[in-house]
């Protein structure tokens, strides 16, 4: 079965083909950072046009690179949230048009269970039950997932997503944008025990994170050092904070996995490419978890993971219906 799958949540204008859920034949990514870079983030009105010129060449790039034929394909699959409402329109409606077009079956997509999915691409092993974390520069999910599609949130964000506050620590420090990969690059000169900062811990038993104490930690220290004409220790700092977060994260996880006593723990987002991450998580790891990270490439947006996602739903006659609307707030 080749489905086609269009991912445009964010700011990347993504297309895939991908065979049978596991095979991907293409996979395309346009990537807007560079239009946004200059904004130290994303600006909404500027994602959704740039989604609009790109996403018809960016298809036709997909199906060229898998030698596939639009009328080839078996199903068309697109994330329809969580996300920008502009430019998840975007991908939906020019999914719908197609699927439309051509009689096929249209299925829309969880943007955080595509993540996950990201997993199922490269380790055809993994099989529920078991608990997956979400780490991107939107969303901190932490899911127990019983069966295939069935999800309860765990925990999540009370404030900043962990990949939202590395981006505001690199604009307070004046790095660059997006933040995680620079602050990741700085961080290995330098030492992550130098500089102390806070570890959030809630009054309440619970699997929620915090992340912008930390950020605003790090913005004090910065003017602290300011004032008194410090030069600040970057290196260290970055490798500070990327340790503070690994443990945030890496607490509220295990707690879960031996909450549900599962022995598979699956990550996906952005942030789960960071190598320093991957390492604190299978250092501390309890006995007999079993630890996947997706490929570096499917750990950002793409579409061969919307594509993925969509396969056993269509295999289940899951199809969605063509009335389904965009969702930005859309959760487990
Ligand atoms: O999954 P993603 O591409 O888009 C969203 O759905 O948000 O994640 C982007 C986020 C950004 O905040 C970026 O700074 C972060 O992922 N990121 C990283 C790394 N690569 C990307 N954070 C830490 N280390 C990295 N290597
Ligand atoms: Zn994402």
């Amino acid at each position: 079965m080749l489905v086609l799958g269009i991912e445009t949540s964010c700011d990347e204008t993504a297309a895939a083909v991908v065979e049978d859920g596991r095979r991907i034949l293409s996979n395309v990514v346009a990537s807007q950072v560079e239009l946004h870079r200059k904004f130290w983030g994303i600006v909404p009105e500027i994602a959704s046009r740039r989604h609009l010129e790109i996403i018809i060449p960016v298809i036709e790039e997909a199906l060229k690179r898998a030698n596939v034929r639009l009328n080839n394909l078996d199903a068309i699959a697109a994330t329809y949230g969580p996300g920008l409402l502009g430019s998840l329109l975007v991908g939906l409606t020019v999914a719908k048009g197609i699927a439309y077009a051509l009689s096929l079956p249209f299925v829309g997509i969880n943007h955080l269970e595509a993540h996950l999915y990201a997993n199922f691409l490269h380790h055809p092993e993994i099989t529920p039950p078991l608990v997956g974390l979400i780490i991107s520069g939107g969303h901190t999910e932490l899911v127990y997932l019983s069966e295939e599609g069935k999800y309860q949130l765990l925990g999540t964000t009370r404030d900043d997503a962990v990949g939202e506050a590395l981006d505001k620590v690199a604009k307070i420090l004046h790095l660059g944008y997006p933040g995680g990969p620079i602050i990741e690059k700085i961080a290995k000169e330098g030492d992550p025990e130098s500089i102390d900062l806070p570890l959030v811990h809630f009054k309440e038993d619970t699997m929620d994170f915090s992340f912008s104490g930390i950020k605003t930690a790090v913005l004090y220290y910065v003017r602290k050092l300011e004032k008194r004409n410090i030069p600040i220790p970057l290196s260290d700092l970055a490798a500070s904070l990327q340790r503070r977060i690994a443990q945030m994260l890496t607490e509220r996880t295990f707690k879960a996995v031996s909450l549900k006593k599962v022995k598979q723990l699956i990550l996906g987002g952005g942030v789960s490419s960071n190598l320093f991450l991957r390492t604190f998580l299978e250092e501390r790891k309890p006995k007999g978890l079993k630890i996947f990270f997706p490929p570096l490439q499917l750990c950002t947006d793409n579409a061969a993971m919307v594509a993925a996602c969509a396969y056993p739903k269509i295999k289940e006659g899951k199809i969605s219906p063509f009335s389904l609307d965009a969702q930005p707030n859309l959760n487990f």
